[in-house]
């Protein structure tokens, strides 16, 4: 058998350790808020529209697939069922990482385009490194004519890694990005959160669009160290901000930027929360690839058909009829948050 690929095998191997690692309970510190029910709501169920704004396009509902893979033939399956039920759901879906496409286009290609193929008219979003120069992340986002462009930001991941960078100089390169290509740009983390200094950093070099990727969901201190054959890098996790602690640092920059959560979202309840927070719309990466890996995708569908009719009974709940209104719904923080946003001078 041919050897494969270094970096398809990696790609690989992420898949099949999210699902060995994948719990039903996340650490996202999505149990220290608290919504208060509304005894009031004045409003039928019928009535709640869930449609949201996503960058410049109006999406059925708050939510996207979040980026997860390409490359493999493993990841031709998922990205395929991805984009089929993105579309179905009309919500956003991203692309894993395309960095292998730039390296091994022939090879490759179809694992990524296929999202475009399945999904023609969808909102569909290409994924680099924040390393890649503006003509490769073009040359990525016009394979899948996409409709946006996330750069990833991966330090404690590429840390991790045996084979991973040393050398992390990427904000000239994301203003080159930001002022190159010809779809929004949003920058993400990848599950490790980030702070307020970050945003004010990219709110510096032009950027609009970030999602903060908080920890509590995938960890790829865990993904990578389990690939690692030498070292057990686990506790680079530590440094990580929940994307809770995420959504308190990004209060200062809601009015000037927006923010997309993810990390860790495993129920309805977490994406309305999210939403209270300031996010503008929820990604999740590892619950919906848990689905596909161990159920089929039309047990997949059955279960996301479940979470929209649960985010609608929320919104009952809090009195919300529309995503605008989750933002007015009383929110309670628990000791420990309230704590973690006085040191950092959030409140
Ligand atoms: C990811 N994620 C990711 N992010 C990114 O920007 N580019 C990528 O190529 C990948 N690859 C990838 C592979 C797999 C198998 C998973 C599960 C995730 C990170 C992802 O988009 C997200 O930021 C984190 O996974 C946190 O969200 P969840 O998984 O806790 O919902």
């Amino acid at each position: 058998m041919p050897k494969q690929d270094a970096q398809i095998q990696r790609k690989v191997e992420h898949l099949f350790l999210a699902e060995k690692y994948f719990t039903d309970e996340a650490f996202a510190d999505f149990d220290g808020v608290r919504l208060l029910h509304n005894a009031l709501p004045e409003l039928n169920l019928k009535q709640i529209d869930l449609s949201t704004q996503f960058i410049n396009r109006k999406m059925a509902l708050p939510i996207y697939f979040n980026a997860i893979t390409g490359g493999s033939k493993q990841s031709t399956r998922f990205n395929a069922e991805l984009s089929q039920l993105a579309n179905k759901l009309n919500i956003p879906v991203s692309s894993g990482s395309m960095g292998v496409y730039l390296r091994l286009p022939e090879e490759t290609k179809n694992s990524f385009s296929v999202l475009r193929d399945n999904n023609p008219e969808g909102f569909v979003i290409a994924n680099v490194s924040a390393k890649v120069n503006a003509q490769q992340a073009q040359t990525a986002i016009d394979l899948i004519k996409a409709s946006a462009l996330q750069v990833h930001l991966n330090v404690l991941q590429e840390l991790a890694m045996p084979e991973g960078d040393k050398e992390f100089m990427w904000l000239d390169n994301i203003k080159q990005i930001v002022a190159s290509v010809d779809v929004p740009v949003i920058v993400k983390e990848v599950g490790f959160g980030m702070s307020k200094d970050n945003l004010a950093d990219l709110y510096k070099v032009g950027v609009k669009y970030v999602d903060i990727s908080g920890f509590g969901g995938t960890d790829f201190a865990q993904i990578e160290s389990a690939r690692n054959h030498e070292l057990d890098l686990t506790y680079l996790d530590r440094f990580s901000l929940s994307t809770v602690e995420s959504l308190l640092e990004s209060i200062p920059y809601q009015n000037k930027m927006t923010i997309f959560a993810s990390g860790g979202i495993r129920t309805p309840m977490d994406v309305i929360k999210a939403i209270r927070m300031g996010a503008s719309a929820v990604g999740m990466s590892g619950l919906v690839l848990h689905h596909l890996q161990k159920y089929s995708l039309s047990e997949t569908e059955i279960f996301f058909d479940e979470f929209v009719k649960q985010l609608r009974l929320i919104m009952a709940a809090i009195g919300a009829k529309s995503i605008a209104d989750i933002k007015k719904a009383p929110i309670i923080f628990d000791g420990n948050l309230i704590n973690y946003a006085k040191q950092r001078n959030i409140i």
